[in-house]
């Protein structure tokens, strides 16, 4: 079994350590950011919003592709390291850093053109109000792009059951299908086949 506070900072990076994750995450992570953002549709101007945004690996590569970056995360310490190392974008109103969750976004309906989340289904108490939220604020015709390893290849890593929620591609096709989404895509990197994408057309 993985450690509890290395699970517990996974799921909510908090004080010194939470910054060494999240400069972990960024390493680790860093293969399906980035295949995550190359399969995302963005349409100029687009307003883009990314949850549980942690160390801000894709917010770096976000800020660069769209009109406006808003990104959430429900921890402050990631919060406050995304607007100072993102400070000059936020300073010119071209992006802004809120701490919230995603099952209550802070945003007003049909906000964004795209929503990215990677590695963040896990935490969600339920896949049904996460999906809903993700496609409420999403604009008619938007794209929710979700990153995450199968439940399949997840398993392996042995996280604690209390903190991580396993999910199959199916759940989170399902769920994001029945929240009103009409088309769903699966890509997986070749190379890292253990990791899916899964994106959604509202
Ligand atoms: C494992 S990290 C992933 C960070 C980044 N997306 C990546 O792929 O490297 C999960 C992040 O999501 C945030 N998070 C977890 N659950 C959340 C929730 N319910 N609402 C908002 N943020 C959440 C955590 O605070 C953490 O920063």
């Amino acid at each position: 079994m993985a450690p509890r506070f290395i699970a517990r900072q996974l799921s909510f990076p908090k004080g010194p350590i939470g910054r060494v994750m999240g400069f972990l995450m960024n390493l680790h992570n860093a293969r399906i950011n980035e295949f995550a953002i190359q399969k995302m549709t963005l349409r100029p101007p687009e307003k883009v919003l990314e949850i549980g945004f942690g160390g801000g690996l894709a917010l770096a590569q976000l800020i660069g592709l769209s009109q406006h970056l808003s990104g959430v995360d429900r921890s402050e310490d990631m919060v406050r390291q995304a607007n100072w190392k993102f400070r000059k974008a936020v300073e010119n109103g071209r992006a802004d850093f809120r701490v919230g969750n995603v099952e209550a976004l802070p945003f007003a309906d049909a906000t964004f053109g795209n929503v990215l989340t990677v590695n963040t289904i896990y935490f969600c108490k339920s896949l049904e109000a996460c999906c809903n939220e993700i496609r409420r604020v999403l604009a008619p015709g938007g794209q929710a792009v979700v990153g995450f390893m199968p439940k399949e290849h997840m398993a392996k890593k042995k996280m604690p059951a209390d903190i991580f929620s396993l999910r199959t591609i199916d759940d989170v096709t399902t769920a994001l299908r029945n929240a009103g989404f009409s088309e769903t895509r699966i890509e997986r990197p070749e190379e890292t086949p253990e990791w899916a994408v899964v994106l959604a057309k509202n």
